[in-house]
């Protein structure tokens, strides 16, 4: 059986700044949809552009296009012990697809908790490594050098949809449709959640101890 570990959490929780360190200490690969969609828009796919003004307006892209996507990303045979998914399921029909592809397998979820009132900040200072995927925030967790990873020293960029309008339409939106997702994982005892408004270390530590208890 494989080890499916899925991170919830408003846009700005701490997702991918979680995913870099987790993937790392439980071997897991990190797939991010929002990254996958991003990615596919750099190299000019018709799925990229399909995209693209969904991303751009703060809103969910359709569900058949992101549940194709996330399928044949993690039918690759790097996932098929297990991997961590950022960024998916958002709606309950993703999550209800996602049960029916893991069938015996049982996903778990971690859900960041923090607050609207810190989200936006979060995202208006965000910067993130284009080499490596590494997450800094211009007043939290600087970079040593200005505009360069600290990890890898690669050249780091602002996302496109981290202005103050298009994020709090991403924090409304996931109000109506992802709130639900958390549900749907509580209910059957499969979701544990974290303060993430804590320092990232103190994130980090709660969200490994419990993803290694119940691993299998
Ligand atoms: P996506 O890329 O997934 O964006 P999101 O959910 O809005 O989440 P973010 O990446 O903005 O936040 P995060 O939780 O990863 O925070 P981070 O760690 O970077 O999706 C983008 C778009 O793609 C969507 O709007 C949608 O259009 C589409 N899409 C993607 N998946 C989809 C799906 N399944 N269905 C439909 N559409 C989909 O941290 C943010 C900042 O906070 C950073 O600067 C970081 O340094 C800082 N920070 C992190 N943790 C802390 C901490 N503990 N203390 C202080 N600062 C912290
Ligand atoms: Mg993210
Ligand atoms: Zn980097």
């Amino acid at each position: 059986m494989s080890n499916v570990l899925i991170l919830l959490g408003p846009p700005g929780a701490g997702k991918g700044t979680q995913a870099v360190r987790l993937s790392a200490a439980l071997s897991l690969p990190h797939v991010s949809t929002g990254d996958l969609f991003r990615e596919n828009l750099g190299k000019g796919t018709a799925l990229g552009q399909r995209a693209k003004g969904f991303m751009d307006a703060g809103q969910l892209v359709p569900d058949e296009l992101v549940i194709d996507m996330l399928f044949d990303r993690v039918s690759h045979s790097d996932c098929g012990a297990g991997y961590l998914l950022d960024g998916f399921p958002r709606t309950v029909a993703q999550a209800v697809a996602l049960d029916a592809r893991l069938g015996a397998t049982k996903a778990r979820a971690i859900n960041l908790v923090v607050a609207d009132s810190i989200l936006v900040g979060r995202l208006t200072g965000r910067w993130t490594c284009k080499q490596c995927g590494n997450i800094h925030h211009e007043r939290t967790s600087p970079p040593a050098k200005r505009g360069l990873c600290d990890k890898c020293g690669g050249q780091l960029f602002q996302r496109s949809d981290d202005t103050v309008e298009v994020a709090s339409k991403r924090l409304a939106v996931y109000h109506t449709q992802t709130k639900p997702v958390e549900d749907h994982y509580g209910k059957r005892g499969q979701r544990f959640d974290v303060d993430g408004s804590q320092a990232p270390d103190q994130v980090f530590a709660a969200m490994l101890q419990w993803a290694k208890q119940g691993a299998h």
